[in-house]
C-alpha cells in the first residue's frame, strides 16, 4: 500500500515537472523559429477576423515539442484544448463524444493521428471541412443517417510519419508545420531554462556538454538534465559541474556523440552483420531485437542527419564516419557496391 503511495506521489511528481518544464506561450518556445513565425501569423489573423484558427498538421521526431506546440497554440488563442490520440478513438462515437463538447473556436489535438481507424478518419473529413458530424447508425439493418452541426473548431494533428498519411486527410489541413532537430545552441538554452526551472546553479561547460550529447531533442536534454541533477544532488550541493555531468553521462552510457547503447547496437548490426550495407530495416531490426518502426522513427532520423548511415534505394549503408566511430577500417568503394 505504502508503495502504491510512493508510486502515485512519484507520478504526481512527475507530472508537475512535466506542467512545469513546458513553455506555455510562443515566445517562451525555444526555437523552430519558421514554424513560430508561421504560427505567430495565422494566430493574429484567426483572432483579428474573429475566426476559428485553420486546422494545422505538426509533424517532426519524437520529443521535439509537438503537444506542447498544440497547447501553446490554443493557449495563443486564448481557447480550451481537448487532447486525444489516434489509437485512443476506436468507435466513431468516441469521436463524436469529443467533438460535440468543444466550443466555438477550440482546439481538437489528436496526437498520433496516423494511427486514426480508417473509418473514423472518413467522418473526420466533413467535420473538418464542413463542421458536421454524420453519423450512420444501424439499426436493424435499416441504416439511417444523422447529421450534427458542429461549432467551428481547429484539429490540431501531430504525427511522427508524415508518410503514413492518407491524402486526403492531408489536404485537409490549412497549413502543416514540420518540426527540425534543435541546434545544439537551441538546446544549451532549453537546458538553462530547465536548471533554472528546477532552481540548480549549472556550470555553462556543463550546459554545452548537455547540449552535445541531447541529440538536438528538447525530451532527451531534459531527461539527461535530470539524471545529471541526481548525481549533483548528492555529490555537490545540487551545483551542475561540468566534471558531475561527464561522469553521469558515461555512467549512463551516453557518449560524446550524444550516441548512446542502442545507436552502437544498430551500427555494429550493419558493419559486423551486413558488411556495411545495404540491409533493408526488416532484416536490421530483427538482427538487433527491435521494431523496425521504433527504428526508423527513433535511431535513423539522428544518424542520417549526423552522417553514420545513408539511405539507398537498396536499403540503410553505414559512413566512414561510422566506421570510424567503432573503430574499424573502412574499405572505401564499399558505399558504391
Ligand atoms: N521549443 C521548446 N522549448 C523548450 N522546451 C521544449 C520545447 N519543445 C519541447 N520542449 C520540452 O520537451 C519535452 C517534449 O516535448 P513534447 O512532449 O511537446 O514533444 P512531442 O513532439 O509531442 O513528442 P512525442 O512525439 O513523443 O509526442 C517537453 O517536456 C517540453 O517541455
Ligand atoms: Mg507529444
Amino acid at each position: 500500500m505504502e508503495n502504491e503511495q510512493d508510486l502515485l506521489r512519484d507520478l504526481s511528481q512527475k507530472q508537475d515537472d512535466e506542467l512545469m518544464l513546458r513553455p506555455q506561450y510562443l515566445n517562451q518556445y525555444i526555437g523552430q523559429t519558421d514554424v513560430k513565425e508561421m504560427l505567430s501569423v495565422y494566430i493574429q489573423a484567426a483572432l483579428k477576423r474573429g475566426e476559428s484558427l485553420d486546422h494545422i498538421l505538426l509533424y517532426g521526431g519524437p520529443g521535439l515539442g509537438k503537444t506542447t506546440l498544440a497547447q501553446i497554440i490554443a493557449n495563443e488563442l486564448g481557447v480550451n484544448i481537448k487532447i486525444t490520440s489516434g489509437p485512443a478513438i476506436e468507435k466513431t462515437g468516441d469521436l463524436a463524444a469529443l467533438l460535440t463538447t468543444l466550443k466555438q473556436g477550440d482546439v481538437l489535438f489528436i496526437d498520433e493521428i496516423h494511427r486514426l481507424p480508417r473509418f473514423v478518419e472518413e467522418i473526420l473529413y466533413s467535420a473538418m471541412e464542413d463542421y458536421v458530424l454524420d453519423i450512420v447508425l444501424d439499426k436493424d439493418n435499416a441504416s439511417r443517417s444523422i447529421r450534427i452541426e458542429l461549432p467551428p473548431f481547429t484539429l490540431i494533428g501531430a504525427t511522427t510519419r508524415f508518410g503514413d498519411l492518407s491524402h486526403p486527410l492531408r489536404e485537409r489541413f490549412g497549413a502543416v508545420l514540420r518540426l527540425s532537430y534543435y541546434s545544439q545552441e537551441e538546446i544549451a538554452m532549453i537546458v538553462r531554462r530547465t536548471s533554472s526551472v528546477y532552481g540548480n546553479e549549472i556550470e555553462e561547460e556543463a550546459v554545452l556538454e548537455l547540449a552535445k550529447r541531447s541529440r538536438g531533442t528538447p525530451r532527451i536534454a531534459n531527461r539527461l538534465f535530470r539524471r545529471v541533477r541526481d548525481f549533483a544532488e548528492i555529490m555537490s550541493d545540487s551545483v551542475v559541474t561540468y566534471k558531475i555531468t561527464e561522469l553521469a553521462l558515461s555512467k549512463l552510457g551516453i557518449d560524446n556523440r550524444g550516441l548512446d547503447h542502442a545507436d552502437y547496437m544498430y551500427l555494429r548490426g550493419i558493419i559486423d552483420r551486413f558488411n556495411g550495407g545495404p540491409v533493408g530495416v526488416e532484416s536490421l531490426a530483427s538482427t538487433i531485437g527491435e521494431e523496425p518502426g521504433t527504428i526508423e522513427e527513433v535511431y535513423e532520423p539522428f544518424l542520417l542527419q549526423e552522417g553514420y548511415i545513408k539511405r539507398t534505394p537498396r536499403g540503410r549503408v553505414a559512413t566512414e564516419l561510422a566506421y570510424q566511430v567503432l573503430g574499424k577500417k573502412y574499405y572505401k568503394g564499399l558505399l558504391d557496391t
